[in-house]
């Protein structure tokens, strides 16, 4: 009689055992994600957005980390080396491309003028992790760059029609630590998590024109101050969005060199906007009652969601603009989340006493 209770025992052991492993055996199925970060003059937001990523709920074994940094003019490059050389060794492999000279591209005003060469080597970079990526077999590439390109309109999304549109660095901070995983669970192949600001500016365009350029839309302002929720499918998304590798027609899409037929704006956020359009997917067609599977140009379909607060951008400044003014601009960001109750936190190895020109960690 004395066996029985001990066997019982023994077999809640053997099934507490087997549920305390359950997690483990399904964090190591979950997706491998690549995290594509160009970093360029960073060092005033570079702490919360490294605090932010540390953060976010998804295994570092499943992440691999592809980090460039070039043309900086400040400590850019230093505090990157200093964060990867404390948590690289967690995540599933590194990639790290940093790049001490020159500082600055030539024919450049100022480090926030977009000249050409500068879009060129950006898509060549972004092609070269995409690549990566795909050797390495990853299923996701996570596009979120740290005071690197973002695209809008120089009047503000929808404030007029412009003639073109203007390019920008933005800081991206993904406060919210499901971002991956609410992505993913969309099962979508483009999709970007909506970001807010301070202004009209968000990563993504409700229309596009003939010729790659903004168009003014009806439901651009509904779904930036999410009276209208959801995902919703969009011609253009930038600066922080998730590409799914294994979706139909994604081994079409590349940043670097554009599309044969290209003839919009040269900008790498509009390139992969045509790349995802131009991209052709084989679709199961109804016809005459027989199923076929036709090759139709319905391209690889844009995303943008909102139904959850997923970060912050910060406003651009323009491109006569210094570094001191986009600083400004970032502590008002940092300020306003915390007034929102998005605080952000400081990565857990580096940067206890803040770099020179950096924003603090705002005190609750
Ligand atoms: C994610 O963030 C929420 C809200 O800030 C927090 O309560 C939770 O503990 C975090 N989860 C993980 C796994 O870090
Ligand atoms: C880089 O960091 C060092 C040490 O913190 C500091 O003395 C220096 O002023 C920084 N340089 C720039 C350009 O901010
Ligand atoms: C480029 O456009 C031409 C004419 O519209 C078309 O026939 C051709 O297939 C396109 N090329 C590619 C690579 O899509």
């Amino acid at each position: 009689m004395r066996a029985a209770p001990a066997a019982r025992l023994l077999k809640l052991l053997l099934l507490l055992g087997s549920w305390l492993e359950a997690p483990v055996v399904a964090e190591s199925r979950l997706p491998a994600v690549v995290l594509a970060i160009l970093a360029r003059n960073a060092e005033h937001s570079l702490p919360h957005y490294l605090g932010a990523l540390e953060r976010l709920d998804y295994p570092r074994a499943r992440l691999a980390l592809w980090y460039a940094t070039d043309h900086n003019v400040d400590n850019t490059t230093e505090m990157l080396q200093e964060w990867l050389a404390a948590v690289g060794d967690d995540y599933a492999t590194v990639v790290w491309r940093p790049e001490g000279e020159p500082r600055s591209y030539p024919d450049e005003e100022g480090p926030k003028h977009w000249t050409k060469e500068r879009h060129q080597f950006l898509m060549e970079l972004k092609q070269e992790a995409l690549t990566f990526a795909r050797d390495w077999g990853a299923d996701y590439i996570l596009d979120h760059s740290v005071n690197s390109l973002g695209g809008y309109s120089s009047g503000g999304a929808g404030a007029c029609d412009v003639p073109s549109p203007k390019f920008a660095d933005t800081d991206n901070i993904l406060t919210n630590n499901q971002t991956l995983r609410l992505l993913m669970g969309q099962g979508l192949p483009v999709v970007a998590p909506m970001l807010d600001s301070q202004t009209y500016y968000s990563n993504f365009w409700c229309g596009i024109t003939p010729q790659g350029y903004y168009r003014r839309t009806a439901e651009y302002f509904p779904t930036k101050n999410r009276q209208r929720r959801g995902c919703f499918r969009v011609p253009m998304v930038h600066s922080t969005f998730l590409v799914s590798l294994r979706a139909e027609g994604a081994d079409q899409l590349a940043f670097y060199p554009p599309h044969p037929n290209y003839t919009w704006p040269f900008d790498d956020i509009i390139v992969f906007a045509y790349a995802c359009q131009a991209a052709v997917c084989s679709v199961q067609t109804c016809e005459k009652k027989s199923y076929q599977v036709q090759k139709v140009s319905e391209g690889v379909s844009v995303h943008v969601c909102n139904e959850h607060r997923y970060g912050y951008m910060n406003v651009p400044v323009k491109s006569h603009q210094g570094l001191e003014d986009e600083r400004v601009n970032f502590i008002h960001l940092i300020l306003e989340a915390l007034g929102e109750g998005w605080g952000t936190v400081p990565p857990t190895c580096c940067y206890d006493s803040l770099p020179p020109h950096g924003a603090p960690f705002p005190r609750p």
